[in-house]
Parts: C-alpha cells; structure tokens; sequence
C-alpha cells in the first residue's frame, strides 16, 4: 500500500515537473489563437512568414540599402538607427532601412528549427524578395548585433559592409582565451551567470528557469536598474516610447522569442566568429564594431579582444557610454556617416 502510493506521487512530482519544463504552444499572428497580421510580411521558402518595416527613401531611388537586425526583446519598430537618422542625411545619401521581426518576435512566424544560420540565410531571403540587388548593407544591434557575425560567416558575397552596434559576446566562443571570458563572466550579477549556463548546458530547461518563482532569473528580462550604465539612464525618456507597442514584441509567446534567443545566442556555435577571414580582402566594403567602455551587458574587456584578432574591423570604443548609446543624440548619424562615407 505504501510502495503504491510512493509510487503513485513519484508519477506525479515527474508528471509536475515535466509540465513546468513545456512551454504553451505559441500564439500564431493570424492564427485563431493569435493576434491579427498588422504588418507587411513576407513568405520564406519554408513557409514561414516574416514581418517587416520599411524606413527611409523609396528603395527604387535608394543609394543605400540596409538590413537592420533588432536586439534581445525587440521587434522591428527597434531600428535604432532608422529612427534616430536625420532627415538630411537620409535624403542626402539616399538611405533606405528595411528592418524585420526576427522569427518569433512581433509578427514573425517562429522558427523552431532556429540556428545561426537560418537567420543568415532569412535575412539573405528577406533582401532578395525585397529586390534589394546583389548587394546590401547590414546593421545588428546588441542581440542583433551578434546575428551579424553569423552574416559574415555564412552570407558575407552579399553584404555591401557591416556595422555591429555593441553585439552580445557568447563566453562559450573558443577562440576566446578562458581567463578572459571567465573574468567577463563573473562580472555578471550571479543570476544572469546562472540564467547563461542554463541556456548553454540545459536548453531544455530554459523555459522553466526563466517563469520559476524560486530564484531570481534574467536579469535583462527583469529590467533591473543594474544593468544600465549612467549613459543609460539618461537615455530612458528616449527609449520610453517602446512602451507603445511593447505588448506586441512577445505576444506570440516568451518561448519562442526571448527564450529561444537566449539558447541560440549563448548556445555552442557552429564556428567561432574569431575565426573569421575578412570578407573585404580587397576593400569593396567595410566592417565596423562600435562599443561604449561603460557598457553594463556586453563586457568591454571581450570586445577589444575580439577587435584585436580580427584586424580588418574598423573598432570604434566609445568613452563613458553604455549598452544603448545609438540612441544618443546624433549617434546614429555619425555612426552612418562614418560607415557609409569612410569606406572605399
Ligand atoms: C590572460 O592570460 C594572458 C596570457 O597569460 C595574459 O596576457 C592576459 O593579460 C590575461 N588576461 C586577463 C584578462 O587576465
């Protein structure tokens, strides 16, 4: 009698726990179960659907063509630099931005079978159906940023030049030496180190760890106040005004939005972007990385190094700036400007 009920509550506690490891199915935009399709979207050769945003000139009359990839917890009215760009130098040099809900996120269908280089190969198929020619540039912030490495990897004939705006660092990449990444590690609050190695070594578990109520999780999901620099905070007023469609970017679902970033951006990666051979080598395009020192989220440490190794990128360190400089006052034009004008 004892042993059955033992038994039977055993049954339970895993039936339980199994449960709390599963995400709910998502809400699929334009499904019954989801909210309606606002944005115009595009069909993928999978069958997926990608919503976008155009910003800027006509891309018929455009001289400038840009990709522009969101970070963690966005969606594609994020496009810092689309919306920071004056008038004058949008006209002037005739930029069109066209940015895009990353699967999942927004209006984008999800993509289960998620990796580095699916998104390279979205954001080749979104240029294509969008005609913009054999050549385009591309610009990723934070999270976004990251996608950009997977860019070079795996579709750098198509990229007119590039510009990483403070890109997430994986610790996990091995081409980095381990005292540095161990020393940027534990200089995260001890939450976020475990919510990484969670997304890292038990993906499985990453929907549970992140909606459990027993230990503090993410930190960045949070939004706690630690995680800006003093740049930052100034900054909020401008970065206020995502509360106008903030319900829309998760709406689909934590899973497979914020989740499914986490496990993909801190997984092991199928190359190492330290790897990388310039994908100029004759100057017909151009790689910068831009980083504040004071940058609360990615560690300034790991982004020098990564900028040592790989000379050909244009390394521009900003003093005094956090995690959410593009957004500064005239940020955004000088960072175009010094992409666009400087290059060969
Ligand atoms: C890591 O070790 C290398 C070689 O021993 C050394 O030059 C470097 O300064 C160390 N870096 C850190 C962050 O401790």
């Amino acid at each position: 009698m004892l042993r059955t009920i033992t038994v039977v509550l055993l049954i339970g506690l895993l039936a339980w726990a199994y449960q709390a490891t599963q995400p709910p199915p998502p809400k699929i935009c334009g499904t019954p179960t989801g909210q309606p399709v606002t944005a115009p979207r595009l069909k993928l050769r999978d069958g997926r659907h990608l919503a976008y945003k155009e910003h800027g000139v006509l891309k018929e009359i455009a001289k400038h063509k840009i990709v522009y990839v969101h970070g963690f917890g966005s969606c594609r009215h994020d496009a810092v630099i689309a919306t920071e760009l004056s008038l004058e130098l949008v006209e002037g040099l005739g930029i069109y931005i066209v940015s895009f809900d990353r699967p999942g996120y927004g209006e984008s269908d999800p993509d289960p079978k998620r990796t580095v280089k699916s998104l390279a190969l979205d954001i080749e198929e979104l240029a294509d159906k969008l005609g913009l020619g054999e050549k385009f540039y591309l610009t990723g912030f934070s999270m976004g940023g990251q996608v950009v490495w997977g860019c070079l990897k795996y579709i750098p004939h198509r990229l007119a030049g590039a510009v990483l705006l403070a890109p997430v660092v994986n610790y996990w990449w091995p081409g980095l030496p381990s005292n540095l990444s161990t020393e940027a590690y534990y200089k995260q609050l001890p939450q976020d180190q475990w919510t990484l190695r969670v997304a890292h070594y038990i993906p499985w578990l990453i929907y549970w760890w992140n909606t459990q109520k027993w230990f503090p999780a993410s930190s960045v999901i949070a939004g706690k106040i630690d995680i800006f620099s003093s740049q930052d905070l100034q900054l909020l007023p401008t970065l206020a005004r995502k509360q106008l469609y903030l319900p829309q970017i998760k709406q689909q679902g934590d899973y497979e939005s914020i989740h499914r970033d986490m496990i993909i951006g801190f997984g092991s990666w199928e190359f190492d972007p330290l790897d990388l051979d310039n994908p100029f080598p004759n100057n017909e395009g151009s790689v910068h990385l831009w980083q504040g020192d004071d940058d609360r989220l990615v560690p300034v440490l790991v982004q020098r190094y990564i900028a040592e190794k790989l000379p050909w990128i244009q390394y521009h360190e900003l003093p005094g700036a956090g995690h959410m400089f593009p957004v500064a006052d005239g940020m955004s034009d000088a960072i175009i400007k010094t992409f666009l004008l400087c290059e060969k």
